[in-house]
């Protein structure tokens, strides 16, 4: 069903980070249930329309890069991809070790660079490996910049996406994070200017975040164990146990629009029933003007056990 003036996105993609899963149902700092964030997040999963064409976890996987760790996380998120027929792309984290996610999550020995490229029906998305063994910040080793520049000299039939822990971009509401920022960023945006990647997809900072880097849109997907509260009361750095979130892009043929979508559920104040889908479906556009659109209509005007929605 089309509405207005866009049909309906060429790709789905849900962009989940920073699960930072622990083995032996432990809680990060002594309180969060990671799992249960996980959770959380997989079953809004199931209720998006369109479903997504690839869940992309952009790192932090682990958060002691315990094996029995990424067991879990894989025996949750496989069988929700399956269901939904969606590429699940794995990418490591400063938190993540590669020997373990990689035997963990992609059943080899290969501990080298976690660099990867999976296609989507024509849509590309490569797992670029920022991880430093032993550190928390992101470096991109010549060997690395090098692959990615082949890999990219191919353009893909419909872009590239570049899913990366660390992102290319600065950190005004948490400045010290900075300390732990991907080092040599403009060796990165030597080799994707000119190329056909479309958007980077980061994790990392534990909020919500967006800008460009070399004239690529980057979006940063907040975290499912615990988030940065961007604006603490006289801390010098705050993790706290709510605002929760993952973000959907949607890739149309000239963009890509991208969501937040929380994690925790809340109480609903306005809204109609998903039956009311047909009806509004089955009303010409000009009649769905005059009762969606129209301030004094009968929707807009409120029916007896409904509030009015919000107009947006
Ligand atoms: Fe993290
Ligand atoms: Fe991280």
């Amino acid at each position: 069903m089309q509405y207005g003036q866009y049909p309906a996105p060429r790709f789905t993609v849900a962009h989940l980070s920073d699960v930072h899963l622990l083995a032996d149902d432990a809680r990060q700092y002594g309180v969060i249930d990671t799992e249960a964030g996980l959770q959380l997040a997989l079953d809004r999963l199931h209720r998006l329309d369109p479903v997504p064409d690839a869940l992309v976890f952009t790192g932090d996987l682990a958060d002691k890069a315990e094996p029995d760790a990424y067991a879990r996380l894989r025996g949750l998120v496989e069988p929700v991809a399956a269901d939904l027929g969606a590429q699940v792309v794995w990418v490591m984290g400063n938190h993540d070790e590669r020997a373990p996610f990689a035997r963990g999550l992609y059943d080899t020995d290969d501990a080298g660079p976690q660099d990867r490229v999976h296609d989507v029906g024509g849509l590309r998305i490569v797992a670029l490996d920022t991880s430093v063994p032993q550190y928390h910040h992101g470096e991109i080793d010549a060997g690395q910049l090098a692959w990615l520049r082949d890999v990219l000299s191919t353009p893909a039939e419909h872009g590239t996406l570049l899913a990366m822990h660390h992102p290319p971009i600065p950190v005004p509401m948490v400045e010290v994070a900075a300390v732990i920022e991907l080092h040599d960023q403009a060796a990165l945006a030597e080799v994707l200017e000119g190329s056909d990647v479309r958007c980077i997809l980061g994790g990392h900072f534990h909020y919500s975040s967006y800008s460009t880097f070399a004239g690529i849109p980057v979006s940063v997907a907040s975290a499912s164990c615990y988030s940065t509260d961007p604006a603490p009361l006289e801390r010098f750095i705050s993790g706290v146990n709510g605002h929760q979130s993952f973000t959907m892009a949607h890739l149309y043929d000239d963009r890509v629009v991208h969501t937040v979508v929380p994690l925790a559920p809340a109480p609903e104040v306005s809204g109609f029933p998903s039956d009311v889908r047909a009806q509004v479906e089955a009303l010409s556009p000009e009649e769905r003007r005059e009762i969606l659109s129209r301030k004094d209509s009968f929707f807009n005007a409120g029916f007896e056990d409904h509030a009015p929605p919000a107009q947006p």
